[in-house]
């Protein structure tokens, strides 16, 4: 890969002299689904698929941008003088907005760079390639102009460059397990806190398997606002009569006693995903550690059906691949992952199932939806670094 983007840097730039070549992962989320803006755990891990860049500083304001999967756009031009959100930016919104949140943050970048990207992170498919992209252009600064910021760090700038430059009101989780990945391991993360450790991923026998819907997302990022704000209300419902400062500080039993100071029924469901969710993922995770691999397969449907009835956050889509997938044999857990509205499904299957899920649920999917799925045996792999 290093060699494809080195020549083709070459082909866009004219030169490769001062150039650097760097790689951050995508993510996938195994459970914790709508918990991580709701003071909860989730648990995700970064893959071996993500983004490359090949990218060389200027002397000057002036910054070229080149990406290999939007080759029809050519070199889009700007300064850093100019970093200021637009429709036109398109793509060259995340990484103009990292630069940004960095000078918003007491670390100003003083002088351009010429960038080149390719990524093999499905497109649309909801693995965090605009998070990937956040962390890898964060990497690179911090390379370029010797930033004290560690990798969590990172991770919070490209946050706040989502939520601040490009109006996406995204919780931690996605830039925190590209920034923070380890190979196979995944991340067990209190949103509370930051507080975490690394789980490994040993799935003897087993692998990761992920499902794209290939549905594209509209209405997605509105109703993930709306989702959010649901939460708020229950939860400054719920302050009224329990002292807690977020969802995540509720057990179940704790929950059924006050939810009744939730006023809508629509708010129940949401506050009730966002603790059940929770409590169900420090129980994957000690399943997990306990080698008991079923129950944590278990608790991954039990996920899904709380996303689908109480969250709703799932559609047609997103439910048909799943529930195909829970009739194959051999598929020991399997939900939607991800904000939902479209995007992908996680599932771990056994090494010998893995053909027939593939077949089975991708013709069942084409049957029911009208077009096709696409499947990804995926790995756990290392966050972002020099290649
Ligand atoms: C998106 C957001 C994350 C998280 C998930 C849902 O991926 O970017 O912060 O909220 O949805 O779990």
């Amino acid at each position: 890969m290093k060699d494809t983007i080195l020549r083709k840097f070459k082909e866009v730039y004219g030169d490769t002299e001062g150039v650097k070549t760097f790689f951050a992962p995508g993510r996938v989320n195994l459970i914790g689904e709508h918990t991580d803006y709701n003071g909860g755990h989730v648990f995700p891990c970064a893959l071996t698929i993500g983004t490359y860049a090949a990218a060389r500083r200027r002397q000057d304001k002036k910054l070229r941008f080149y990406s290999m999967n939007f080759e029809k756009l050519g070199v889009l031009e700007s300064s850093l003088e100019d970093l200021v959100p637009s429709k036109e930016a398109g793509w060259t919104n995340y990484p103009k907005g990292v630069m940004w949140a960095f000078g918003q943050k007491g670390m100003e970048v003083t002088e351009g760079m010429d960038l080149l990207l390719y990524g093999n992170i499905p497109n649309g498919s909801g693995l965090s390639s605009s998070a990937s992209v956040e962390v890898l252009t964060g990497y690179i600064l911090r390379d370029f102009f010797g930033f004290e910021v560690d990798n969590q760090g990172l991770a919070l700038i490209g946050q706040y460059s989502e939520n601040q430059y490009n109006k996406v009101n995204c919780g931690i989780m996605d830039q925190f397990a590209i920034a923070m990945g380890r190979k196979d391991n995944a991340i067990f993360l209190d949103t509370a806190d930051l507080s975490y450790t690394y789980a490994p991923i040993a799935l003897k026998g087993a692998k990761i398997v992920i499902a794209s819907s290939n549905k594209k997302r509209g209405l997605g990022d509105s109703k993930y606002n709306e989702r959010r704000s649901e939460c708020e209300t229950a939860l400054a419902e719920l302050q009224k009569v329990v002292e807690i400062e977020s969802l995540g500080d509720l057990d179940q039993e704790t929950f059924e006693k006050y939810q009744s100071a939730i006023q809508s029924e629509v708010r129940r469901k949401r506050a009730r995903h966002a603790v059940c969710e929770n409590q169900r993922t420090i129980r994957a995770v000690e399943a997990l550690k306990a080698d008991d691999v079923a129950l944590f397969g278990q608790l991954m449907n039990a996920s899904h059906v709380s996303l689908r009835d109480d969250y709703e956050v799932t559609g047609v889509e997103l439910d048909t691949l799943v529930e195909e997938a829970w009739k194959v044999e051999g598929v020991i857990g399997s939900r939607m992952t991800g904000a939902g509205f479209g995007g992908c499904t996680v599932s771990i299957v056994r090494d010998e199932a893995i053909d027939a899920f593939i077949d089975q649920v991708g013709k069942a999917y084409e049957a029911r939806i009208g077009y096709k799925a696409d499947f990804y045996v995926v790995e756990v792999g290392d966050g972002p670094g020099e290649i």
